[in-house]
């Protein structure tokens, strides 16, 4: 049984419950197999049934104690573990240009937020990871109850995340890796390790590179912290059904056969398009983000270029460099249009 079983199951009963479209009233008709599917079919406070054995096959699949279906991004997967690590005046470590669903985090916990620096790399205009004797540094001198790492970040830059949770653990912190950018992550040898095996908590955007709807993503656990008790501290009892199946297909397809041939295939092409574009310079961790920069032009010139002449979009640009996003939706066609940027 899936969620997406209870659908199919034909009912003669009449529905005086919510919601009140009762999958008949369509206010937006472009959508009425999302209003069909929008059924109020489960308690998300305490999943029962289907969302439950859902919710342990995600955690089957990602070798985690549990995996929790997200309807409000990683946002609320930062959120639910920095409630569930620490209470009044514990003190968590936060980078100082995290997420800002960071110190938010802390802010709801009553936390004593402390902020920590990354290298900056001006060569490429981005933040780069904290070596491994920097975040030992960083749990000796602060104590701290819990630390948030990014990796990746934005740009792509990867943590030795295996390593922090092992410094972590001998130091009594709880870690947490927001992995927002990393979904692809457990999915292909040839991605950056993931967190999910290591840190106490790990959350991952389905939607930023993993071909989920916005903004669903994940939390998984390896702890014994009461995550449900916190996820209950912010999350609404009336969950988004296609949403919460639509993460459910997500999982399923990432671990299928199909889901990894099209991870490695988009690797392949992406490697492709590198070695063709010898003009450029590409930097960072992930292959799947291409972060690149041109000698004699800033990353906004490029920016523009890109937009200008090649009608490319890209994800995020600084003063010397601009990343392209790509993920599971980035197409072969697309990518085989960049090899057109060998005329910049
Ligand atoms: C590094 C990072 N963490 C967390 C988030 C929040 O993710 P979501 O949009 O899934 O809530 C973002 C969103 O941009 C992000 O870039």
């Amino acid at each position: 049984m899936s969620l997406m079983s209870i659908l199919k199951k034909k009912s003669n009963k009449l529905f005086f419950t919510t919601p009140s479209h009762s999958g008949k009233f369509f206010i937006l008709h472009k959508f009425y197999q999302w209003y069909k599917a929008d059924i109020s079919e489960v308690d998300f406070y305490n999943p029962e049934d289907l969302l439950k054995e859902a919710e342990k096959y995600a955690s089957k699949v990602y070798g985690t104690k549990s995996s929790h279906f997200l309807t409000n991004g990683s946002t609320s997967g930062i959120l639910a573990s920095v409630l569930a690590s620490c209470n009044l005046g514990d003190k968590l470590l936060v980078w100082k240009n995290a997420h800002p669903c960071h110190k938010n985090a802390g802010i709801l916990a009553k936390a004593e937020i402390i902020e920590y620096d990354l290298p900056f790399n001006k060569e490429w205009g981005i933040y780069e990871k904290l070596s491994v004797e920097d975040f030992k540094n960083l749990l000796i001198k602060n104590k701290p109850k819990a630390i948030i790492i990014t990796s990746p970040t934005y740009e792509g830059i990867v943590s030795d995340v295996e390593y922090f949770a092992k410094i972590a653990k001998e130091h009594n912190v709880i870690l947490i890796v927001d992995e927002a950018h990393g979904a692809l992550y457990p999915f292909s040898d040839n991605l950056p390790k993931s967190a999910v095996n290591y840190a106490d908590f790990t959350v991952q955007s389905l939607h930023k590179t993993a071909g989920g709807l916005n903004p669903t993503a994940i939390l998984h656990t390896n702890c014994d912290l009461d995550i449900k008790k916190a996820l209950k501290l912010i999350s609404t009892t009336s969950p988004s059904y296609p949403m919460l199946m639509s993460i459910e297909a997500n999982v399923k397809f990432l671990s299928s056969s199909r889901g990894k041939k099209k991870i490695e295939e988009l690797i392949s092409n992406i490697k492709e398009i590198r070695n063709k574009l010898k003009n450029l310079d590409f930097y960072g961790d992930d292959i799947t983000k291409i972060l690149i920069k041109k000698n004699g032009l800033s990353g906004y010139e490029l920016s523009e270029i890109l937009y200008n002449r090649f009608d490319v979009e890209d994800e995020k640009t600084n003063e010397q460099s601009t990343m392209l996003l790509t993920g599971i939706g980035t197409t072969k066609k697309m990518l085989t249009k960049l090899k057109n940027l060998v005329n910049i």
